[in-house]
């Protein structure tokens, strides 16, 4: 008889962890000065039931601070404020992963410090609302073409966060290479209209997430990074293109062929076509380490992805905003409590870390 896999027992890959249960990356703006600190070490902690956590999205770069409030690891002050939270985590016997997210275009040049600018492939505007602390709502500006020389800063600036996550005490690092930031925005022909390289053909738009992910494996080791994706995503005004399946195929390909210890894919948008079921399960043939599945799953329907081995792992986001003891909950069959989207990105404790435990 064959065992069946079970959401709540350890797992081993690359990663060993204490259940299959992941929380997803979420971005809480609660950095002050982009700087990591005790409350997020708080929050981080609460949340260590789960068998990994992965952190919200983190610049690599100055240039990637899109957002009001995110976190860095690029510089000093901001590795020895992860150290808050990576102590704090590893004390409860979880591991976490740093999100590594450039936001690329999606961003405006009153949450960037002074000397950084908005980059993305090409000079194409998102025309996204983008709240800004100083002057309230705005419009995602139109970011600078990256010139080549700016193409391998940025890899470079992937491989040194890498090697700061390291330091900070991280397991290892997140690629963002989905939602719409800047390595999706290499992906995509319609945000990326380089005629160099980086952009043209599907070797040359995947070129970016590739070298990225290379350098970053180079620094670290293939076993401490991971990649997520999100195959037909139009958040953050990513058009749909024609090549979709090829595209996030030979990524997927050139990926695996890296060895990294997993991929992360959205699959919320893949699951609503044929096709995109299709370029699931081809991504989970083709992909030999740990895949881990996100959006908008329920525990009855984590159990089934896992007992039929479409993935490996499922992450949660918004559940674990307001269930801290997610795992708990959901091992009990506790009701969960429901998240109020209204603290999501505010500052301070409020809708951070006063969600209770059940118990
Ligand atoms: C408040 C909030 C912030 C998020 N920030 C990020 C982020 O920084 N990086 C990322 O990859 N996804 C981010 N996401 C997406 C989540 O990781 C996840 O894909 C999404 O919530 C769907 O999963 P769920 O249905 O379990 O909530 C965010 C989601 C929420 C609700």
């Amino acid at each position: 008889m064959t065992k069946t896999i079970n959401l709540f027992t350890p797992y081993a890959g690359k990663i060993s962890i204490q259940n299959k249960i992941v929380m997803a990356p979420m971005t809480r703006s609660r950095a002050i000065g982009n700087i990591p600190n005790q409350l997020m070490a708080q929050y981080y902690a609460q949340r260590a039931s789960a068998g990994l956590i992965i952190t919200e999205g983190t610049a690599p770069s100055p240039n990637g601070l899109g957002y009001a409030r995110i976190p860095g690891i690029f510089s000093q002050e901001q590795i020895a404020g992860w150290k808050l939270t990576t102590q704090a985590v590893h004390a409860q016997g979880s591991k976490i992963f740093v999100q590594l997210m450039h936001t690329g275009r999606i961003g405006h040049s009153a949450n960037l410090p002074v000397g950084a600018h908005l980059l993305a492939p090409s000079a194409i505007s998102a025309n996204e609302a983008m709240w800004t602390d100083t002057q309230g709502m705005q419009t995602t500006d139109t970011p600078k073409a990256m010139s080549i020389e700016e193409v391998e800063a940025c890899i470079e600036e992937f491989a040194q966060a890498a090697a700061n996550a390291i330091e900070a005490g991280f397991d290892g690092v997140e690629l963002h290479g989905a939602n719409g930031y800047l390595l999706e925005q290499f992906l995509n022909p319609g945000v990326n209209q380089r005629t160099d390289d980086f952009g043209g053909n599907i070797e040359n738009r995947i070129r970016f997430v590739v070298e990225a992910t290379k350098a970053v494996v180079e620094r670290i080791g293939a076993d401490k990074v991971g990649v997520r994706i999100s195959p037909y995503n139009t958040f953050n005004a990513m058009p749909a293109f024609n090549e979709t399946v090829e595209t996030y195929k030979r990524l997927v390909e050139s990926l695996n062929s890296l060895d990294i210890a997993y991929l992360h894919v959205v699959d919320y948008a893949a699951r609503a076509t044929e096709e995109g079921q299709a370029l699931l399960k081809t991504i989970r043939g083709s992909f030999s380490n740990t895949l881990i599945f996100n959006a908008g799953y329920t525990k009855e329907r984590a159990i089934k992805a896992i007992e039929n081995q479409e993935a490996d792992l499922i992450s949660f986001g918004s559940s674990f905003i307001a269930n801290p003891d997610l795992p708990y909950r959901f091992a009990n069959d506790i009701p969960l409590s429901t998240p109020n989207p209204e603290t999501f990105y505010t500052p301070g404790e409020a809708g951070f870390i006063d969600y209770p435990n059940a118990e």
